[in-house]
């Protein structure tokens, strides 16, 4: 008997009615004049599952986006990288350095077409996709070199960043650390960083063409955009150094770049301004060692200057207080953190980070957010959506397949009506569960 039957016939529907009523993330909302049903976005992840040769999505992939398409919702891609300087080999992952496992690209006609399936599918279903467009900075190291979409091409290679300050370990529990040396990154000089934005607007619109409804630029998380605006890394004196505006310079280049294609209304951005708590100083979470000496002026000034654009959408990381724990039921940040950003952008703002079926819908309810995008949840879940709005179990995450190359983990979890993945295959956790073992530790 299928999840959904069982539900029912422990007589739970009409409450379940009841929560649909109530539940804000069930309202409708518009994005760059785009209508989307309800408010449970698929946050952006990364899972190595591209093809080896062409770094495109497989069939596979456009399988995993489908399944968690639902009509009327908004998914976003996993980081898609806009050049061969832009692409990491993610072996600081131990299932990458096992296994394998690739992610994708949009630079190539291949890459592009492969995108345009994905794209399809997820239309399909009724639902809206974003492309997250990602150089990497620093993070992209050499290894790359030895694809052979790149090698004998007369490309630039990484690692390239801000400033010649090279990527050392994360400072807190919970940070991305990196287990290997890191090339030191050759500082952009201030002629190649217009090739570099030349990049960014040709990988935007080969995701137009693909079909995409809207871009996202990733300047969050210690990627190379976020190597620009925070101090511990530009070190750079010229202008696009030394001043709040002088790091935000590079962001801007490439929004208005990208906006010059299909108007600001398909561009987003995504931040990560919380690096620092405002009220203790504590580093809330450091990516990939990337500081500033007062995050609270940079990232303030990065999102006034966004509000300008009227773009579809803004992306917040929320720290989350569990960092990338394995406890599924620890991976909350009991409080938002990037309230005072909401008076900045006027625009829709989405959250992602830590959420609980109960923290989002509070979180929208109090205005801090208008739409939250769930990320581990959406892995183990493909009808999320559906469930937080019927109050069901949620199959909990398996961790050590985030990544890696293989269909488990991937495309196995099943939905409520048992027409896809594999029933009983993963535990099941109430909705309620989620996140307590956290909030019972900071109540005591
Ligand atoms: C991520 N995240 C992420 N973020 C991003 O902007 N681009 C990316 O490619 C990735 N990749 C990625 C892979 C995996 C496996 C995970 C778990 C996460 C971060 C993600 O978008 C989200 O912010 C976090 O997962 C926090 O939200 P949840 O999981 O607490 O809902």
């Amino acid at each position: 008997m299928s999840l959904l039957l069982q539900l029912a016939k422990h007589n739970r529907l009409k409450k379940i009615m009841n929560l649909r009523q109530t539940n804000p993330l069930f309202d409708p909302i518009s994005l760059g004049g785009r209508s989307l049903s309800h408010r449970v976005v698929m946050a952006p992840m990364t899972r190595t599952r591209a093809d080896d040769q062409t770094l495109s999505p497989t069939s596979e992939i456009a399988t995993y986006y489908a399944q968690r398409a639902s009509n009327g919702g908004l998914l976003i891609s996993e980081a898609v990288h806009i050049s061969p300087e832009a692409t990491p080999v993610w072996n600081i992952y131990s299932a990458v350095r096992e296994q394998g496992g690739n992610v994708s690209g949009i630079w190539t006609e291949t890459q592009t077409e492969n995108w345009a399936n994905v794209v399809q599918a997820v239309h399909a279903k009724g639902a809206l996709i974003s492309c997250q467009l990602l150089h990497t900075g620093r993070i992209a190291q050499p290894d790359i070199t030895r694809h052979p979409l790149v090698q004998g091409q007369d490309v630039p290679l990484p690692p390239v960043s801000s400033s010649a300050t090279p990527v050392g370990r994360g400072n807190s529990p919970g940070d991305y650390t990196w287990d290997q040396p890191a090339t030191c990154p050759r500082a952009l000089e201030a002629d190649e960083i217009a090739r570099v934005v030349e990049d960014y607007r040709r990988a935007a619109q080969n995701a137009f063409q693909a079909g995409f409804d809207f871009v996202e630029i990733h300047a969050a998380h210690g990627y190379l955009i976020d190597q620009f605006l925070n101090d511990g890394v530009n070190k750079r004196t010229d202008r696009y150094g030394g001043t709040a505006s002088n790091q935000c310079r590079f962001l801007l280049e490439v929004v208005e770049a990208v906006g010059s294609l299909k108007g600001f209304d398909r561009v987003s951005v995504r931040l990560s301004p919380t690096n620092r708590d405002p009220v203790t100083g504590q580093q809330d979470q450091v990516y990939f060692d990337v500081t500033d000496s007062d995050p609270r002026v940079i990232y303030s000034h990065a999102i006034n200057q966004l509000d300008d654009y009227e773009l579809a959408y803004l992306l917040l990381t929320e720290p989350r207080v569990g960092g990338l724990s394995a406890d599924p039921g620890a991976s909350v940040s009991a409080v938002v953190k990037n309230s005072a950003f909401r008076q900045m952008f006027k625009g829709p703002l989405i959250g992602a980070g830590g959420f609980t079926p109960e923290t989002a819908q509070s979180a929208i309810m109090q205005g801090h957010y208008d739409l939250i995008a769930f990320g581990r949840w959406f892995i183990s879940n493909p009808d999320l959506p559906a469930r937080l709005r019927l109050g069901a179990p949620l199959n909990v995450y398996d961790r050590p397949s985030f990544y890696g190359g293989g269909a488990g983990g991937y495309t196995d979890y099943p939905d409520l009506t048992g027409t896809m993945g594999v029933p009983g295959k993963y535990t099941l956790m109430d909705q309620r569960d989620v996140g307590t073992s956290l909030l019972n530790q900071e109540d005591s």
